[in-house]
This record gives structure tokens, sequence and C-alpha cells, in this order.
């Protein structure tokens, strides 16, 4: 990220400053389900109250509502997480984005204060990258200054990811910061030997991947559904799972343990581990056996760099990293498509529109 100006080369005192965070976060009977997402900004709206920013506006997508309002994925349970994360800090929510609504909250809103605005992606706008659909929250919100901390949403050229650039200079957010740097690393000076993890189920994710790193890694590991499937052909370098837990069915549901064993052996003989998709059907935890084993592997060792990346597989680390404090990753990405992009080497429209240094 060095040639990209971040949120600390900005003058944010005084000044109502936007930021355009990914809460795409899963709900459950209208409530945040998990809130890795929202701890994951905090350090961002922590920094800039600390640097007396006058207002933070915050704005996201929830789902994909295709341009229409759909009750169920309002951003209304994630201010509510909010305010439960920033105790002592005004946290408000306003159902709009832009018009009388949003000027009467930015009005409202206390010194230091956060606003959280509804759904980008129940106006058109936001997903056809109009310039007069941005422009217009901007002139609602008063704002001066816009901060990209949304790194899970920064493969996709939206109005809050890149026609903003067209109205105000794109300054990125400390996750941001955080999480092209770590990735960075693992592309251009990753400690070496440097193992590719890959599980999961679709391989059409997993491919260009599997390009990328097949000259940079030392080894390319292969378990979950693609392995199952016979998706990925073994090779050189790359090894694919061998032996299968089973439900009644017949179904490779898990990989087996000489499979796991060499994954876990492979891990150990690195120095960076990067991990995406789980190993097994995870979610049925008579088959999650070899992506814990796996995970517990990398966050007992960390002389291990771990990067882990893709939803499920981040989501999985979580919570396993909630029952043992112990357990430390080097990264846990809050980006799943976007980091993959990133590191297939594709360019990131969103990381495109933040000013260069
Ligand atoms: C994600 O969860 O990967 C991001 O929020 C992007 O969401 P999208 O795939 O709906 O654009």
């Amino acid at each position: 990220m060095e040639n990209k100006l971040t949120v600390k080369d900005a003058k944010v005192r005084d000044q109502i400053v936007l930021v355009r965070t990914d809460y795409n976060v899963p709900l459950a009977g209208g409530a945040v389900a998990s809130d890795f997402r929202i701890r994951a900004s905090l350090d961002t709206i922590n920094y800039l109250r600390s640097k007396g920013a006058k207002k933070i506006i915050l704005i996201s997508h929830l789902g994909r509502p295709e341009g229409k309002k759909v009750k169920d994925l309002s951003l209304k349970p994630v201010a509510l997480k909010l305010a439960e994360l920033l105790p002592g800090v005004p946290v408000e929510f306003v159902d709009d984005v832009s018009g009388p609504d949003v000027e009467d909250a930015v009005s409202h809103l206390k010194k230091g204060g956060v606003l959280l605005l509804e759904n980008l992606r129940f106006y058109p706008g936001e997903e056809k990258n109009s310039e007069d659909f941005i422009r217009e929250i901007i002139d609602s919100t008063g704002a001066t200054v816009f901060v990209q901390d949304g790194f899970a949403v920064i493969h996709r050229t939206h109005a809050s990811t890149s026609a903003v650039s067209k109205h105000l200079p794109v300054y990125a957010g400390l996750l941001l910061e955080k999480e092209i740097s770590s990735l960075e690393k693992v592309l251009a000076h990753p400690k070496k030997p440097l193992m590719l993890m890959l599980g999961g189920a679709k391989v059409d994710d997993k491919a260009p991947l599997i390009d990328a790193f097949r000259d940079k890694a030392d080894a390319i590991c292969v378990g979950g559904k693609i392995a199952a499937d016979g998706a990925v052909q073994p090779g050189d370098k790359i090894y694919v799972a061998e032996d299968f837990d089973e439900d009644g069915e017949g179904n490779k549901l898990d990989c087996g343990p000489v499979s796991t064993a060499r994954f876990v052996d492979t891990a150990k003989a690195s120095k960076t581990v990067v991990w995406n998709g789980l190993l097994g059907k995870a979610e049925d935890v008579a088959f999650a056996t070899a992506s814990t084993i796996f995970l517990k592997t990398l966050g007992e060792s960390p002389e291990i760099e771990s990067i882990i990346l893709g939803g499920d597989t981040t989501a999985f680390a979580e919570e396993l990293a909630k029952e043992d404090s112990a357990l430390h990753f080097s990264l846990l990405s809050t980006g799943g498509g976007a980091a993959l992009e990133f590191l297939s080497g594709k360019s990131l429209p969103g990381l495109d529109a933040v000013e260069n240094q």
C-alpha cells in the first residue's frame, strides 16, 4: 500500500467523513449473526474520532436486493450492533441514503458521532456505478473526505467504490490498508516455504488462484468438495486429498486421516500458509475434523504466517478462536471474492480509486 494515500494522510479534524464499510454480514431472526466485519471496521472509526473528525457517516451494502427496498436487508440491525461495540459513542441510523431525512439526521448528529445510512443496494445507482447517485449522498451528508474501508467489496465497480473518486479524493481506511498490505506481502516477498491450502466447493473460484500460485508456492494442497469431486488434478507441487470420510450413502464429506496428516505436515514445514475453502462439510460437526485439525495447526504455530480467506473459512476460524483464545492467525481476511481476485493478480476497481501518493 506504499503508493496509496491512507486515512493517516487525510485532514479529518472538524470534517464530515464518509466511510465505505462492508457490513454485508449474516443476519438471523432480524439480528446480526456474526459481527466479524463490524468489529473489523472499528479501528478506522476510532481513529477518525481520535483525530477530531466532526461526524462519521458510514455507508455499506447488505445482500443483493437489486435496487429495491427489501425490509429484511435493512442495515438497522447493524447500527444496533455498532452501538453495542462502541459504548459511549452516539450511533444513529437513518433509513435512506440521501435527501431531507439524511440531511436532518446529519445535522442532529452529535460531534464525534456515527451515522449509518441505509443499504446502498436498495438504489439502482449503486451497482450502476452512478456518479449522480454518490454525488447525492455526498451533498446530503456534507462530507468533505471519503475513506474506502470496505475491503470485501473493492472488486466491484460500484458508485461507492469507483464513481466516488470523481467527486472526492478517496483515502484507504485502516482495514483496507491492513488487508492489502498482508496480501501484497504474500505476493511480493512471502516467507518461504509458501503453502497454498484450498478447499470448498467451487472450483471456478480456485483455478485462478492455483494458476497465480503455481510458480510462487512451494506446495499446493487441495481438500474439500473440489478434491472429493476430482475437480483438481494432482501434479507438480499439487497434492490432492486421497482419502475421505463418508456418510452412510458413500458421499465423501471430509478429508480422511492420511490426507489431513499430509496437509498438517506440509503446513508445519512452511513459513507462510494461505488457506481458502473448508476441507470438508464443516457445518456438520461429524465432517469438520480435517478443517479443525488444520486450523488448530495454524493457530498454534505462531512461527507460521497464516492468511485465511473467504467467508466460510474465516467464519469457521472465528468460531474456533472464540472457544480457544490462544489460537493466533496472522490475518483473518474480511474479504472473500476481493481477496481471491487480488491474489489472482486482478486489478480491484475500489483500490484503483484510492488516491496515489
Ligand atoms: C462479500 O460478501 O463478498 C462482499 O460483501 C461482496 O458482496 P457481493 O458479492 O454481493 O458483491
